[in-house]
């Protein structure tokens, strides 16, 4: 197993390192008694403001939302429109990628958005909502449904 890197001490762009450390404070706040794993995200607005989100988990388990959708769900019902980048983190050795829900959210909300995926090996990787969700479902199905 690989020696862990504090995520204080990535070496990487300050500002990019701030973002995961964001989500991984939020990850400290994750709610996650029934899978007892934890995972946090951040994600910024162009003007520059961060909501941060952790898992929050339910005993009636379809009640249980991912971190992504709750910074998300935050960012959205104060009116932001726009995003740029979301940051995610888990408990996991590997890095994480968005649930099925999330990345369709992200579609919808985000089409432009960088993911920032970091691991506790101070390992990052990055993704564009395309790359995750190719063929999506869109609003344009919908649209062609109408005219029929
Ligand atoms: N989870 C997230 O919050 N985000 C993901 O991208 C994957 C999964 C949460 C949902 C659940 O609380 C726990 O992780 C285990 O699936």
């Amino acid at each position: 197993m690989k020696a862990r890197t504090p995520l204080n001490d990535l070496k990487i762009d300050p500002a990019l390192q701030e973002l995961i450390c964001q989500a991984n404070q939020a990850k400290e706040r994750a709610i996650a008694p029934i899978s007892g794993f934890r995972v946090g995200a951040a994600l910024t607005t162009p003007q520059g403001r961060l909501y941060s989100g952790c898992n929050i988990e339910n005993i009636s388990l379809s009640l249980s939302i991912c971190a992504e959708r709750v910074a998300f769900l935050k960012a959205l019902s104060e009116g932001e429109r726009e995003f740029t980048s979301l940051s995610l983190v888990s408990d996991a050795e590997s890095m994480i990628t968005p649930c099925g829900a999330c990345r369709q959210l992200i579609w919808e909300f985000a089409p432009e958005l960088t993911l920032i995926m970091a691991n506790c090996h101070g390992e990052v990787k990055y993704a564009k909502i395309a790359e995750l969700l190719p063929q999506a479902f869109t609003l344009q199905d919908l649209q062609e449904k109408k005219k029929a």
